[in-house]
């Protein structure tokens, strides 16, 4: 029954990658996002059109952007690539790369296909006025003014689906846990009418407990947001990932962010570490009889190797267990 269908969002080429200090080769991205593709993954996060200033490692998001349209990758499923954007400034640079490449990517009004992939667009709001001073360098309301802009073009200019992510919902780096739920959930609301298509909620700092996703679950579907208009995006650095994962889908949550060797970081979190490992959630998904359509080895396998190739811990717990590391 498609109850038991979960998508997981691989967001390791972005989430995964933009805190890293040294410069990874456009190749080394390319070749990540093209093992992903092979795995089942269906959805993938593959860049950023922020500020190179502020994430001098995105930097070469129009590139990536480019390969991907120009030549399909090899996939068992049709593939959906999502992008940041904060500003219109962003979406331009990513329409700059869309207008070079008309009628190569599927809109929202059409299905993506092998030879067209989806192509859709994250805008990134946060729960706490000093977060989204550090992170966006605007206050919570000047963002999401600027984020109607974006989500109006996106849709006006290319018909794009339109992912809105809340940062810091469980715990803030400059708040702690004083983070308002309701609060949460008039931002979710705002962002949904809109037009965006999906919330995601961030646990950016991973400080969130079993109880407080619960409450704050609770509170969104009291604000009347549905359970298939949200995705969990879980940090992993206090180790709650999983479990605050299976609170989420006891309450009908059916998309979950992940990294594949449990990359990441926010640059302005300072301390967080990466995202749930995708290795980690396939096998906790699996064990509780979730199809995610992911082929568990071969995504161990790619966490092998981009964590070698970065020279980075492979921060994934049943990656290691299936390498006999
Ligand atoms: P600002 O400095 O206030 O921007 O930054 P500005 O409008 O004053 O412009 C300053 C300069 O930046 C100008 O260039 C602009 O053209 C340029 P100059 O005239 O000085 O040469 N600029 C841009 N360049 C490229 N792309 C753009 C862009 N916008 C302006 N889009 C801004 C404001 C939002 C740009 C900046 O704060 C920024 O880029 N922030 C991004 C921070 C970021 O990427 N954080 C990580 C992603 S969010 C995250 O990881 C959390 C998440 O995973 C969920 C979770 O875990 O919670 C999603
Ligand atoms: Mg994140």
């Amino acid at each position: 029954s498609s109850d038991y269908r979960v998508k997981l969002v691989e967001v390791g080429p972005r989430d995964g990658l933009q805190n890293e200090k040294r410069t990874i080769p456009l190749a080394t991205k390319l070749e990540l996002i093209e093992r992903l593709a092979k795995t089942g993954l269906t959805t993938i996060e593959a860049g950023s059109f922020v500020s190179p200033k502020w994430v001098p490692q995105m930097e070469n998001s129009s590139e990536i952007l480019q390969h991907l349209l120009q030549k399909p990758l090899l996939s068992a499923n049709p593939l959906t690539f999502s992008f940041l954007a904060p500003n219109l400034k962003g979406l331009n640079n990513a329409f700059t790369v869309l207008s070079q490449h008309p009628d190569s990517f599927a809109t929202e009004n059409t299905p993506p296909t092998k030879e067209k992939p989806g192509l859709e667009i994250a805008v990134f709001a946060a729960a706490t006025e000093s977060f989204s001073r550090k992170n966006l360098n605007c206050d919570i309301a000047t963002s999401l003014s600027r984020f109607r802009e974006v989500i109006q073009a996106a849709k006006d200019t290319h018909s794009l689906r339109v992912r809105a992510y809340i940062s810091v919902v469980l715990g803030c780096p400059f708040e702690g846990y004083d983070v308002d739920p309701h609060r949460v959930a008039q931002i979710a609301t705002d962002l949904l009418e809109m037009g965006a298509d999906e919330i995601a909620l961030g646990d950016t700092t991973g400080m969130g407990t079993a109880p407080r996703t619960k409450e704050l679950l609770n509170c969104l579907a009291k604000a009347g947001v549905r359970n298939e208009d949200v995705a969990m995006h879980f940090h992993n650095t206090y180790g709650q990932a999983l479990v605050n994962t299976a609170v989420a889908l006891e309450h009908g949550i059916r998309t979950f962010d992940c990294s594949v060797g449990g990359l990441g970081g926010c640059p302005y979190s300072p301390g967080a570490t990466g995202n749930v490992a995708t290795e980690d959630m396939v096998y906790f998904m699996e064990t509780l009889g979730m199809n995610t359509g992911v082929d568990l080895d071969a995504v161990v396998d790619v966490g092998d190797w981009i964590t070698k190739e970065i020279e980075k811990d492979n921060a994934s717990a049943v990656g290691k267990a299936v390498l006999g590391a």
